[in-house]
């Protein structure tokens, strides 16, 4: 399988991290090792008050990386922080203390990680860190104020069990939050910035009873990998999606539903500010003609249930799209167990897309609930392109980097992937 750990937006990317003096500091190792093993290369900055709760050496074994804890060492004959701050991609303080924050608000530069602070231009991503008291004191709001005002990006602190054993605001983002900040950050001027990207995901579920539904095995696991791939290209992201087994993307729109009637009401509620539509949800075709007010009994017979159309979301966004000119792109996908391509052609044409992904969802390691998927695109043109086995989030990524060629007004040709 063509797949690998890292990711799109982290690859290659210069980071920062600065770790300040507080109890969270230990899990600004998690942060280390994951951004390192997505592929950053990860710097790591440490207060004299952080090196009494972690070692530099977890972290520079972590990294691969040297870790600088003193202003006045030089690295290769460089002045440490003039030549780390050059070329930074982001500058992430986890844990943030409420003193650090006053440093970075004031312009104060008298250790590695403040004076590289002030020296670095790159976009600065704060996950502040303290006991309840010391983060609603005015001037520490007053400085986290400043420094939003002046660009920085914040994540967290949330509500929950501090380090005193209190509870309350205080407590640091999780390593995960700060990791998909960090992606956010990253990718906000990418090829898609400033488009709005909607994506429905998941199976709709279609009741029959108050406790039945009739529903299919669509986890949402695709939808929510081209949301968070939409994301990291710097688009504004909308997810309409059914009842789910994971979890909507942290920065993405959640728009619930739970029917298709519902998932057509949502859709055409952001279509006039929908740039490019991906239904990569699986709604059912068919949903019970009545809805029973109580449970339905068992009874000794057999039970006919009479099944009627559901509305097509696609087909009806799709047949108003040449009045309104939106979705500018439009995507669907195509879950097929017999002539794929045949298939998929039609709803393509049908539903007026732009380009469809078709996957065969009888195969082993393609479809619903997997990891992998081996889709085939097919486009407006005619244009037939498989790709390999993948990962979804590199289905997804793979699919961004056409909906951006796409919105720049090339086609699949222009792809070369
Ligand atoms: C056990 C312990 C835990 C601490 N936790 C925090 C904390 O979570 N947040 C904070 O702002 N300060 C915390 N402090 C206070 C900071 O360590 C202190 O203000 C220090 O000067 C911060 O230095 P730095 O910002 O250069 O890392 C803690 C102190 C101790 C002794």
């Amino acid at each position: 399988m063509e797949s690998h750990p890292h990711v799109r937006v982290l690859r290659g990317k210069k980071i920062i991290l600065g770790v300040t003096g507080g109890i969270a500091a230990y899990k600004a190792v998690t942060v280390a090792s994951r951004l390192a093993q997505a592929g950053a290369l990860v710097d790591v900055l440490m207060t004299e008050a952080a090196q009494k709760f972690v070692a530099p050496l977890t972290f520079s074994a972590l990294t691969g990386r040297s870790v600088a804890t003193d202003l006045w060492s030089l690295g290769n004959g460089q002045i440490m922080h003039v030549a780390l701050a050059r070329e930074v991609d982001l500058f992430l303080v986890a844990p943030a203390t409420a003193n650090t924050i006053a440093k970075l608000a004031l312009g104060l530069a008298d250790d590695p990680l403040s004076a590289t602070a002030l020296a670095s231009r790159g976009p600065l991503l704060l996950a502040p860190a303290m006991e309840t008291g010391m983060w609603l004191n005015p001037i520490t709001q007053q400085h986290m104020q400043a420094l939003i005002q002046r660009g920085a990006f914040t994540v967290g602190p949330m509500e929950g069990r501090l380090a005193s054993g209190a509870m309350g605001i205080g407590r640091m983002a999780e390593p995960p939050q700060i990791i998909e900040m960090a992606r956010k950050v990253l990718g906000r001027n990418g090829p898609l910035a400033g488009v709005h990207v909607v994506i429905t995901a998941g199976g709709t579920q279609e009741p029959l009873d108050p406790v039945r539904f009739v529903s299919n095995r669509s986890t949402g696991k695709m939808g929510m990998a081209l949301a968070t791939s939409a994301r990291d290209f710097g688009a504004e992201v909308s997810i309409v999606h059914s009842p789910l087994q994971v979890s909507v993307p942290f920065g993405v729109a959640s728009v619930p539903v739970r029917t298709a009637a519902e998932m057509r009401a949502a859709t055409f509620d952001l279509l006039p500010r929908t740039d490019v539509l991906i239904g990569a949800a699986a709604v059912a075709d068919y949903r019970p003609a009545t809805v029973a007010d109580q449970k339905i009994k068992k009874k000794s017979g057999n039970l006919d249930i009479e099944l009627v159309r559901n509305p097509d979301i696609l087909g009806e966004v799709g047949a108003q799209r040449q009045q309104s000119g939106r979705p500018r792109v439009m995507v669907g996908f195509a879950a097929e167990t017999e002539d794929l391509l045949a298939n998929a052609k039609v709803k393509l044409e049908s539903k007026r897309l732009d380009l469809i992904l078709v996957n065969d969802v009888s195969a082993p390691h393609s479809g619903f609930g997997t990891e992998t998927n081996q889709v085939t695109l097919l486009d407006k043109w005619g244009d037939v392109l498989p790709w390999p086995l993948l990962s979804k989030d590199e289905v997804a990524d793979r699919l961004m980097v056409w909906v951006a060629r796409r919105i720049q007004g090339k086609g699949l040709a222009d792809l070369g992937a």
